[in-house]
């Protein structure tokens, strides 16, 4: 394989960049030339594809976001625009593809190779950490961290004002963000979409903390939990425990998808991205580059598409343990 381009797809997350790095100065050590395609599969689409090399690459081993911009595309979802995508990467004589990015983008990436053979190996990139086939995904560690910054923040105004603090972190539909930030930030409950707490057990663990005098409380809502949104929870919980609960909502939102990315990220990030560059290089195909107990592996698209990785058990209990 002479010629391969990069991308990265979905949701950006701290460490894209990193990880980018890996693969363009890796093909350099491998002699592979390395062009980069800009937005994800609508650049694919429109051609929009430049060409990569080691200075390229300088200076962003540091940066949040993705040099190479990122998209959800809607077109690639169809079969005019997946041939529109073939035709673009043949006119550049591309022979494989490296993808940065989660579920979205394997499952893309499948059905491309399915269609037209071109060899795709992925690496993790999502703040969710939602990948079956990787303990940790590129970004969820900086998204933890700074979800727990404002985390310690609140419980500060918390304390003062002797209030119950929703906040509501990301995970579409995982709680990995949520579990961590409510472990780290010391929080007394925590709803996640994997393990169903109602509105009566969250105002239990809210009433048990007033009578032994706790004054203030927060409960870490996952965005994709099954009870609704931290709004919603605020509310089910005031009509349930009374006008007088003094209770505030903090939705985080797209602030932990931004920021410096962690020493963490930015070594995981460069192990993946040259893990699946050499991969590809190899010969895998269809195959997402992970690393599962500190060893690298790959794991078919399918399985990290359709397969789920459960939030462990042993977390949950201990949020409840160690909140009492
Ligand atoms: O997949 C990453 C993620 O940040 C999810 O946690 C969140 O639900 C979603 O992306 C938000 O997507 P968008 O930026 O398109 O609104």
């Amino acid at each position: 394989m002479k010629k391969i381009a990069v991308f990265t797809s979905g949701g950006d997350a701290p460490g894209m960049n990193a990880c980018i790095r890996a693969i363009v100065r890796g093909a350099a050590y491998h002699g592979v030339e390395v062009f980069g395609i800009v937005r994800g599969y609508n650049g694919m689409i429109k051609g929009d594809i430049i060409p990569l090399n080691s200075q390229s690459v300088s200076n962003i081993i540091q940066r949040g976001g993705t040099i190479l911009k990122s998209a959800r595309s809607k077109e690639f979802m169809t079969a005019e625009g997946r041939q529109k995508a073939y035709d673009k990467l043949q006119e550049l004589g591309i022979e494989g593809l490296v993808a940065i990015g989660g579920n979205g983008t394997f499952t893309g990436a499948e059905i491309f190779y399915n269609e037209f053979k071109i060899p795709t190996v992925g690496a993790p990139g999502t703040i969710d950490n939602d990948l079956y086939g990787t303990d940790y995904t590129i970004g969820f560690d900086t998204a933890v961290n700074t979800a727990l910054d404002a985390v310690d923040k609140i419980r500060d105004t918390a304390d003062s004002h002797d209030r119950v603090f929703f906040i509501e972190v990301m995970g579409r539909d995982s709680g990995y963000i949520a579990i961590q930030c409510a472990i780290a930030g010391g929080a007394e409950s925590v709803m996640i979409p994997e393990n169903l707490t109602s509105v009566d057990e969250i105002s239990a663990i809210l009433q048990k903390g007033f009578d032994k005098k706790k004054s203030s409380s927060i409960v870490i809502v996952a965005e994709g939990d099954e009870e609704g949104n931290a709004q919603i929870v605020a509310k089910k919980i005031k009509d349930k425990m009374g006008e007088n609960l003094d209770i505030r909502v903090t939705t985080l939102g797209h602030i932990q998808r931004g920021g410096i990315p962690t020493a963490y990220d930015r070594i995981l990030a460069s192990r993946l991205g040259l893990g699946a560059l050499e991969g590809l290089l190899r010969g895998e195909k269809n195959v997402m580059a992970g690393v599962v107990n500190n060893q690298l592996i790959y794991t078919p698209f399918h399985d990290t598409i359709t397969k789920k990785k459960p939030v462990s058990e042993d977390l949950i209990r201990m949020v409840e343990i160690l909140s009492t």
